[in-house]
């Protein structure tokens, strides 16, 4: 079947299977990596993206259902050299170590600053639960966020 999104602020329209997963559209069909697939159960969050702007996760939802909306990877942060307070953030505070979890947490952080400019370490803490880091105990994590939202462009 044919679909057609906005990827990163780009119109894609490709032919796919019915049964594909959008992480597997993103990565395989796309070439975009940067989103990863850490399991088969839904639990690791390492594929999140943003769907019209609300964090998901890339491996629960079919192609077929992004058709027609807005997809954003964590490839769209960087902008002409230029990081993403959010990347800028882990950067600083040591947030990442193997960097697997790192894609879905900076997407998931990304959401949450766009729309909580000033979140609270428990609003930090829910957002970024439906993901897990193996590596870094969160701390790091949590403390990335409020360094982003501190650095964000007004
Ligand atoms: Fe693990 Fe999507 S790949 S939750
Ligand atoms: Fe390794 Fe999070 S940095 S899983």
């Amino acid at each position: 079947m044919e679909v057609s999104m906005t990827v990163n602020g780009e119109p894609v329209t490709r032919d796919v299977e019915p049964r594909q997963l959008l992480v597997h559209f993103l990565r395989e069909t796309l070439d975009l990596t940067g989103t990863h697939w850490g399991c088969d159960t839904s639990n690791c969050g390492a594929c999140v993206v943003l769907l019209d702007g609300k964090p998901v996760k890339s491996c629960t939802i079919l192609s077929a259902m992004a058709a027609g909306h807005e997809v954003r990877t964590v490839e769209s942060l960087e902008v002409d050299g230029k990081l993403d307070p959010v990347q800028q953030g882990f950067h600083e505070t040591h947030a990442l170590q193997c960097g697997f979890c790192t894609p879905g947490m900076q997407m998931t952080v990304r959401a949450l600053l766009d729309e909580n400019p000033n979140p609270t370490e428990h609003e930090i803490r829910v957002a970024i639960s439906g993901g897990i880091c193996r590596c870094t105990g969160y701390k790091n994590i949590v403390a990335a966020t409020p360094w982003a939202a501190e650095h964000q462009e007004a």
